[in-house]
């Protein structure tokens, strides 16, 4: 069963997100984070800097933290590069290392090792304690676009051009210039996590979210995969609420 909460907007959301992830980190004791880019997990993260950022005992400082996904064929100094999103926008401020924070290597000369290397590395580091998610206007969650197999761990994923449509605006509004594929995490990767808190707002998430929690599990509609996790919690604001009957 997906917990579904509604919240009147998004600092709301990002205080409800934030208070599930204080959950799993301050009550839970785990201390291996799953982090996601995009712009739904920004309030979450905006909210843990206000409550954490400032703390040096703050028990973020010592965990870990392991990316959903990472483009291809950026080169390393790109400020849309994942792993550079993600310190501007949450570790660096949460004071957590970047020795700590993990992402798959788009640049590996063998993708298909790093892949395993990289699925091999958050099952030594104990497993994601709590995964936050995004939701892709076709159903994705990270990279995994309609028809992945549910069972693939991280891999290589091309790119739907829905989704480099709906990133074309942190490239100058190009698609053509948002890359084509990524290494990203698997449903079956996605789903080993402990919690999942999955964020979506806004009106042009209102389709995919009634979708998504009118659906049987299919992978056509990979977001659907998490009816299959036993300890999922979907925040909303109302927008993308509008149409959950
Ligand atoms: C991107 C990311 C996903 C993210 C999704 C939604 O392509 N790879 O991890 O969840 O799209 O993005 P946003 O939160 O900006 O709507």
């Amino acid at each position: 069963m997906i917990d579904v909460r509604v919240l009147p907007d998004r600092e709301a959301v990002g205080v409800a997100a934030a208070d599930l992830i204080d959950a799993a980190v301050i009550d839970r004791s785990e201390r291996v984070l799953g982090l996601a880019t995009g712009s739904s997990p920004g309030p979450a993260y905006a909210e843990l800097i206000r409550r954490h950022g400032q703390d040096p005992a703050s028990p973020y400082r010592s965990s870990h933290a392991f990316l959903l996904d990472e483009y291809v064929g950026l080169p390393p100094d790109h400020p849309e590069r994942y792993a550079r999103v993600i310190r501007r926008e949450f570790t660096e401020a949460m004071g957590i290392d970047a020795g700590m924070v993990h992402g798959p290597d788009p640049d590996a000369p063998d993708l298909e090792r790093a892949c395993r290397a990289y699925d091999a590395a958050i099952t030594a580091s104990g497993g994601v304690g709590v995964q936050i998610l995004g939701i892709g206007t076709d159903g994705h969650i990270a990279f995994n676009a309609p028809g992945t197999p549910f069972s693939e761990g991280t891999h290589v994923a091309r790119l739907s051009s829905s989704t480099r449509r709906d990133n074309a605006r942190f490239f100058d509004g190009d698609p053509e210039r948002v890359p084509a594929s990524a290494v990203s995490q698997g449903i079956a990767t996605i789903l080993r996590a402990r919690a999942l808190v999955v964020v979506a707002m806004g009106e042009a998430k209102a389709e995919i979210v009634a979708r998504l929690l009118s659906s049987d599990p299919t992978e056509e509609l990979p977001a659907s995969a998490l009816h299959l996790h036993s300890d999922v919690t979907l925040v909303l604001d109302r927008s993308a609420a509008r149409r959950v009957s």
